[in-house]
């Protein structure tokens, strides 16, 4: 009983009261124990994992809704990049692999929401690191052209299963290889296509040159 309580406490003061309620409604106390006993993760585990769902869930809802505005600000969109670079340099590179970074000196500016778009590259880039189990290089380019911006995100992985790519952008689609126990939920992809397309900018798949590679486009501020 204690568990389900503490859940409740945590939730609601999180984020979004009514998503919150719902969530912790219909996953009931039987589940959670479930939860916990099926990946072995501990209580303070599942619940962060609950709580990036819900954190997910309420972001997707909410740029569903066409009423819902972005917090656009006209911003360096190098600097914002770099700056989620820097914070996932030691992880990638202490999994052994290279992290190859190129981004140009002089700024790139866009009007873009950084919080949102931030999410976008920090998912992008925690997807290539993870899911790069086989492989040894992940490499970020920047680069303006045409009033516009491209970022590319490529690892060196495997190649996506051609059969799983068309629906890699869906709500909660996870890979048929991908660990079902490292705490992802499948939305990150849904959520960074939405809030590109937010942007009147994209996000799409390609595998070029024996890369995986997510790129990015935005409207450059001219
Ligand atoms: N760089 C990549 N290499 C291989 N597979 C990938 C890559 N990026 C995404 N995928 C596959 O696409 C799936 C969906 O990715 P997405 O970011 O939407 O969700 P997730 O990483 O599973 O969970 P979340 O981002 O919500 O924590 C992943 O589970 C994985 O199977
Ligand atoms: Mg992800």
């Amino acid at each position: 009983m204690n568990e389900m309580i503490s859940l409740e406490n945590v939730t609601k003061t999180y984020k979004d009261k009514t998503v919150v309620d719902k969530l912790s409604l219909s996953i009931g106390k039987g589940e959670v124990f479930a939860l916990l006993g099926a990946n072995g993760a501990g209580k303070t585990t599942t619940i962060k994992m609950i709580l990036g769902l819900t954190d997910d869930m309420n972001t997707s809802l909410k740029l569903e809704s066409d009423s819902y505005e972005l917090v656009r600000e006209e911003k360096d969109v190098c600097e914002i990049v770099r700056r989620i670079c820097v914070e996932f340099y030691e992880d990638i590179t202490a999994t052994g692999k290279d992290f190859d970074i190129n981004i140009p000196e002089e700024p790139c500016m866009a009007s873009v929401d950084e919080k949102l778009f931030g999410r976008v590259i920090n998912n992008l880039l925690a997807n290539a690191n993870k899911y790069n189990s086989s492989g040894k290089l992940i490499v970020l380019n920047l680069s303006s052209e045409n009033s516009e911006i491209l970022i590319e995100v490529m690892d060196d992985g495997e190649a996506i299963d051609e059969e799983f790519v068309p629906k890699m952008f869906d709500e909660f689609a996870r890979g048929d290889k991908t660990r079902k126990t490292d705490g992802g939920t499948g939305l990150g992809l849904a959520i960074s296509r939405k809030i590109m397309e937010k942007h009147n900018g994209s996000l799409k798949y390609i595998r070029a040159e024996e890369m995986n590679c997510f790129c990015v486009r935005l409207n450059a501020q001219t």
